[in-house]
């Protein structure tokens, strides 16, 4: 296996550690979502599944997907109706109000395949709101990622899909879906720690080195952003942009 097919799972208390903000700042996608008690909700990449819980409490039946046994252990422990799934191979059919998701479909490479499984998934009228990534998302650090590699002359690897609205757009009316909101969203967002446990929560792919080089390429892209993206007072603020839309069949429009 070449070190870019190398993959691994996500660590829960990594993740508690250096992304709670990512639940934490989903409430925005949540209230585009408008929740209603009763309905059958899909969360498309559930992660440790802290908005799937938001959704049960409006009364949702949700029930959660991610492809990480990791983030759907830790979704089971919460009592949420988790299972691991591919979100490029969704095996449902007609059964959601509503496909939701939050900061996952920018993992999900195969942009088609996701949308064409979600419309499969929906009932008739159903909705698919989400939030993900788009065009020029942490470009600062990818660049300085993809330096990093370049100097190493190790291959470029790129684990993310951020969409402009207009190409996403497309995608979803190819599908057939109407689209009646779709933006872009420039936010910075501020870290809760350094850097470095960004990088080794959400950038391992750009990482795998020969193994010896793991530590010296983290403080390169450090020293690289510092200027850039860190304080005075050594607060770090990475420049995110989401891509936030709602799509729905043609029928569920009001
Ligand atoms: C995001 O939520 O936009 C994101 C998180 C980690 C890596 C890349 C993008």
């Amino acid at each position: 296996m070449s070190e870019e097919n190398i993959t691994r799972d996500w660590d829960p208390v990594g993740y508690d550690q250096n992304a709670r903000f990512v639940s934490d700042l989903g409430e925005p996608v949540l209230q585009l979502l408008n929740p209603k008690p009763g309905e059958t909700v899909l969360d498309l990449g559930c992660g440790d599944g802290e908005l799937t819980l938001k959704l049960m409490d409006a009364g949702c039946h949700a029930i959660a997907v991610d492809s990480s046994p990791a983030m759907v252990a830790s979704s089971l422990a919460k009592g949420i109706n988790a299972r691991v799934m591919d979100g490029q191979h969704l095996e449902f059919e007609g059964v959601f109000d509503a496909v939701f998701s939050n900061a996952a479909l920018h993992w999900m490479t195969q942009p088609k395949e996701v949308i064409a499984g979600v419309k499969r998934a929906l009932k008739p009228s159903g909705r698919f709101v989400a939030e993900m990534g788009g065009r020029g998302n942490v470009v600062a650090v990818l660049a300085a990622l993809t330096k990093a590699r370049q100097r190493r002359g190790l291959a470029p690897v790129n684990p993310w899909y951020f969409p402009g609205v207009e190409e996403y757009r497309q995608l979803l009316e190819e599908a057939g879906f109407q689209v009646p909101v779709m933006q872009l969203i420039q936010r910075p967002t501020v870290l809760p720690g350094e850097l470095r446990g960004w990088l080794e929560t959400f950038a391992v792919s750009f990482l795998i080195t020969d193994g010896a080089g793991r530590e010296e390429m983290i403080t390169e892209v450090n020293e690289e952003l510092a200027p850039t993206l860190c304080d005075d007072s050594g607060k770090w603020t990475v420049d995110y942009v989401r891509l936030r839309f709602v799509a729905c069949d043609s029928f569920g429009l009001d």
